[in-house]
């Protein structure tokens, strides 16, 4: 039993730097310590991350720890917090009581700085986590860049309206901050990888030509008994953790997501991310249980309704298009109170998907249009195709202050479709939060 907790620390520079994506390819990427992604920050459960930010960047910028339960205060996006001018510092702490697969980004001008690689990951064990061979993380993203490798800018209506509607979709497939980067392994292992969708807009299915894999994780961690697959769906700000092997010597694969069609104006079109190389056996201690852990049912199916989100697309006169939640742009939603158990109806009445996204608290879907999902799993993100319903529940514990929820294909958010709110302690004075202009 541990008794303390341990702190770890990390120092992340915010800066413009060359990055080289492909042989001859360099990039004039944003991001963190001159690399992307970002260096990989690796806690233990109930350990507290203490992350100093400098921002040499020649405009603000702020990091959000997506899927960390962590205090309201510490969130990183301007409802929280002041933007980190070029040459301050900030720093953030935290404690991180989940284990799992966990992000960090900007949260400050995301079309573009998440865009040009403000991210990183963020990877949270627990001893009892099942052994494997190897643990590695993909961060899986596209740029869309110039003949020159410049980021393409739209100035004119078209591509900016389509853009807009569509999200920002790359011509440029990166796995790890690489073009098409080869991964080696050994046969006989079984390795977990943990896949983090960190692009604008793509919809990225994961699929390793063929070959089953186990679904052993999402956002919130570990599911309860794996689930054997061959592609799941990771939308932007999803995670997925997969159990994968044992393959034989010789094996050679692609890590590809076929078309995911989410009704955009751009035709859906198939990517490769990456190639992996299966070379010489070795001994396998790995060890994937039936159960992996046990997750209580925050709510029954039929929990009555306690919150409506509706997620919608109207025209609008000035830029073509408004993405909103409950019929406004960049709302302010009603407070929530510390303990009271959140029912909500996310729906999408428009014609496309939209991963919906819960700051600061993980959910679970009790149904899809009337449907329990298969198997019970935490999540911070969840896909809403066209006209599609979900019911989810969560639990405002005791972390009192001013939250969000949002679309994360990243042009949707700026384009209105997010709410703030505040999770009121009923024991304290409160003060409703108005005229938050801020909507990063
Ligand atoms: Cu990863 Cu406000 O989101
Ligand atoms: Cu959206």
């Amino acid at each position: 039993m541990k008794n303390q907790s341990t702190v770890v620390t990390y120092n992340l520079e915010a800066s413009q730097f060359p990055w080289e994506i492909a042989a001859g390819k360099t990039i004039s990427a944003w991001g963190f310590n001159g690399q992307l992604p970002g260096p990989t920050i690796k806690a233990k459960k109930g350990d507290t991350v203490v992350v100093r930010v400098k921002n040499s960047l020649t405009e603000p910028t702020m990091v959000h720890w997506h899927g960390v339960r962590l205090p309201a205060v510490m969130d990183g996006t301007g409802d929280s917090q002041k933007p980190i001018l070029p040459g301050e510092e900030y720093e953030y702490s935290f404690v991180v009581p989940d284990a799992g697969t966990f992000w960090y980004h900007s949260h400050a001008n995301e079309t573009v700085q998440m865009e040009r690689g403000m991210y990183g990951a963020l990877i949270v064990e627990d001893p009892s986590d099942p052994t494997f061979d190897n643990d590695r993380v993909f961060m899986v993203d596209d740029m869309k860049l110039t003949k020159n490798n410049e980021f393409l800018e739209h100035g004119w209506f078209l591509p900016k309206f389509i853009e807009r509607h569509d999200g920002r979709e790359g011509n440029v497939a990166l796995l790890n901050g690489k073009e098409m980067p080869i991964v080696t392994l050994n046969a006989g292992q079984t390795e977990r990888w943990r896949f983090i969708n960190a692009s604008s807009a793509r919809y990225f299915v994961l699929h390793l030509g063929g070959h089953t894999f186990q679904l052993i994780g999402t956002d919130g961690g570990l599911i309860e008994t794996p689930q054997v697959l061959t592609k799941v769906l990771i939308t932007p700000g999803e995670r997925i953790d997969i159990a994968v092997g044992a393959f034989e010597d010789g094996d050679t694969f692609s890590i590809e997501s076929p078309p995911y069609d989410r009704t955009t104006f751009l035709k859906a079109s198939k990517k490769t991310y990456g190639t992996v190389n299966v070379v010489a056996v070795k001994a396998s201690t790995a060890y994937v249980p039936i159960s992996l852990r046990e997750i209580e049912a925050l709510a029954p199916q039929d929990a009555e309704v306690t919150r409506k989100v509706k997620l919608s697309v109207a025209p609008n006169l000035k830029n073509g298009l408004d993405f909103r939640v409950n019929d406004r742009t960049h709302m302010n939603d009603a407070p929530v109170f510390v303990g009271d158990l959140q029912v909500w109806e996310v729906s999408n009445t428009s014609l496309m998907d939209h991963p919906f996204h819960l700051h600061g608290f993980f959910f679970q879907v009790l149904e899809e249009n009337g449907k329990a999902p298969g198997y019970k799993a935490w999540k911070d993100t969840i896909n809403l195709k066209p006209r599609t319903t979900v019911k989810i529940a969560w639990m405002p514990d005791n972390r009192p202050g001013r939250w969000m929820y949002h679309c994360h294909i990243i042009e949707h958010h700026e384009a209105g479709m997010m709410a703030s709110f505040d999770v009121v302690d009923r024991s304290k004075p409160y003060m409703l939060s108005t005229a938050h202009h801020c909507h990063s």
